[in-house]
This record gives structure tokens, sequence and C-alpha cells, in this order.
């Protein structure tokens, strides 16, 4: 990145009050400028925390909107406001009528990966940092898990006192990293761990040797004697990896394990955004507050 754009960069978010908060999957170099990086879990936290007046967001819209959601006063504005998350869309709001009408007593539980529109549908949101903790701490036996359905299964097999109901999404990213590429990847690299985010499918989960969020992958291979690790996630992870663990060595699986839609944010992007404090994050107040219901009380449960 050359200096003068760090620079910029640097003065402009002073000059305008203003915080880069970026998840793991962006490019590096975006990575490299933000004021904090993290899972989708940490951004929502810190983004309740921040003292500054303006957010500005590099990752994807449903993470933009979670912000806006938790904090109507601030301004939220996105690196690129066409980074969207195809999965946050995966679901028809009808489906979770006519299931709240077949279980009477479901709980909705709604991955942050959603549109703000599916999480004011819903009774609690969950990351795949807290899904766990989040949905045992549930008195409702019935559980409809939106909408994704690996990690839905995922979590479902840790709690065999809940009965869950799935929906069809799924993240086109984690699930083209297949058995087959990561049965050969373990043949050429026979010594390394195997870390998998539980986005991706059951039969790449069984072949794990350790299941997380992106900061739980990256928890465990820092604190990890092992020098070889093949990560099972989207490639921005390898920056902070290789940034913390210069004498370790990470594998991917394929090469499709690449997210569009994060790689959409650049830097000369960022630079545009500081200049105008434009794209914002704009919602209907009505929506604002029913999706703010299920986020706060996840921030809560997962304490
Ligand atoms: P986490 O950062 O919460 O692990 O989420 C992964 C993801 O797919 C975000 O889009
Ligand atoms: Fe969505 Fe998957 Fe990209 Fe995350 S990695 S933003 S879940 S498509």
């Amino acid at each position: 990145m050359a200096k003068n754009i760090q620079e910029e960069i640097l003065r402009l978010k002073k000059e305008k009050d203003v915080v880069i908060l970026a998840h793991y999957y962006v490019d590096g170099e975006v990575q490299a400028l933000a004021d904090l990086v993290g899972d989708s879990y940490f951004l929502a936290k810190k983004a309740t925390q921040v003292t500054e007046q303006n957010i500005l967001f590099c990752g994807v819209s449903f993470m933009g909107e979670s912000a806006k959601i938790l904090n109507p006063d601030k301004r939220v504005i996105m690196a690129d406001e066409y980074a969207d998350c195809p999965m946050a869309h995966m679901l028809d709001i009808d489906r979770i009528a006519q299931v709240r009408q077949e279980y009477p007593d479901v709980a909705v539980v709604c991955y942050v990966n959603s549109t703000a529109e599916i999480k004011a549908h819903s009774d609690v949101c969950v990351t795949s940092s807290n899904a766990l903790r989040v949905v045992q701490a549930l008195p409702n036996r019935d559980i409809f898990f939106v909408p994704d359905e690996n990690l839905g299964r995922y979590i479902a097999g840790k709690l065999p006192e809940k009965h869950f109901i799935f929906n069809d999404g799924f993240c086109h990213v984690h699930t083209s990293i297949h058995k087959e590429e990561l049965l050969k990847a373990k043949e050429v690299h026979p010594d390394a761990l195997v870390l998998t985010h539980p986005e991706c499918t059951g039969d790449v989960l069984e072949l794990s040797d350790f299941i997380g969020s992106t900061s739980e992958i990256l928890d465990y291979a820092n604190q990890t004697d092992a020098k070889e690790y093949i990560i099972c996630t989207e490639m921005g992870v390898f920056y902070e990896l290789e940034l913390k663990n210069p004498q370790k060595k990470f594998y991917s699986v394929g090469h499709r394990q690449f997210c569009p839609n994060m790689k959409k944010i650049t830097v000369d992007k960022v630079l545009q955004a500081l200049q105008t404090l434009e794209p914002v994050v704009e919602m209907e107040e009505e929506l604002r507050v029913k999706a703010n219901v299920p986020l706060t009380r996840m921030l809560e449960l997962a304490k």
C-alpha cells in the first residue's frame, strides 16, 4: 500500500472521527489499516462500545446492518455497498410463520449472516462463536435454525436434548471445500492439523481436528504447538495466521476458499468512503427496532 494513501487514511480517520472495523475475510492490506479486526461476534460487540461518531465497515452488508441496528445514533458507512452475503437472503419469511404455526413453542434462531428483515422475525441471533452457548441457554426445545443448515446441524449435534428444524441456506465459499480435496491435502501434509469453520459440510467437519469461528481458528493456531495446519475457511484468515505465527505453515484445501463479496473491499474504496462518509447504512426505524431485539438478546445470552 502506498505510504501516502496510508497517511491520508490515518489523517481522515482522525479528522472525521471514524473507527474502521474489518472482518478477517477482507484482504490483508485492508485488515492492516483497520482499527479493529475480528469475527462477526467480536465486531457486533465492539460496534456497541466504540466512541467514534462514525463506523466504517469493511465487511458484507449484514455486518454493517447489525452495527446500525445496535447503534442507531451512529453513522455506519460501508466500504462497498454491494458487498453482500448470498446466504443472508436464503430464507423466505413466510417459512418462519409456517414453522411458528406448526411448533407453537419454537425459538427462531437466526445466524447473524441474515438480512435485517429475517432478524426482525426471529427470537434470537447467534454467530458461529456463540451459537452453542446461546441455543443451550434457551428454554425452548424446538429450535428453527436459519438461514445456514450446516451451522445448524453442527450445533444440533451438540444438543441432542433439543429438536431442530433446519433451513436449506448455505455459504457457497465454505461448501465449496470438498471432502475429497481435504483428504488429498491431508495426504500431502500428514502432520498438519485440520482447522475448520462450522459453515463447512458435515463430512468435512468429521475430518477436522478443530471446529470454530474465524477468531476461534486463529486462537487455536496461535496457542497450539503443531507446526502445520490445513485451514478450511476463507483465505482472508491467512493474513493474521501468518502474521502471528511466522514459524508455522498454513495450507488451503483448494482454490475456491475465496469470498468474492468480502474481496470487493479495497484500500481505494476505504479511502473514498472516508473522504465522502458514504455510502451509509439506512433502515426504517420500525424494522431497526424489531431487528434489535434478537441481536441484543444474543449479546446478553452470550456474555
Ligand atoms: P465468523 O467470523 O463469525 O466466523 O463468520 C464467518 C463468516 O462467514 C462471516 O461471513
Ligand atoms: Fe457469506 Fe460465506 Fe462470504 Fe461469509 S464467506 S460473507 S457466509 S458468502
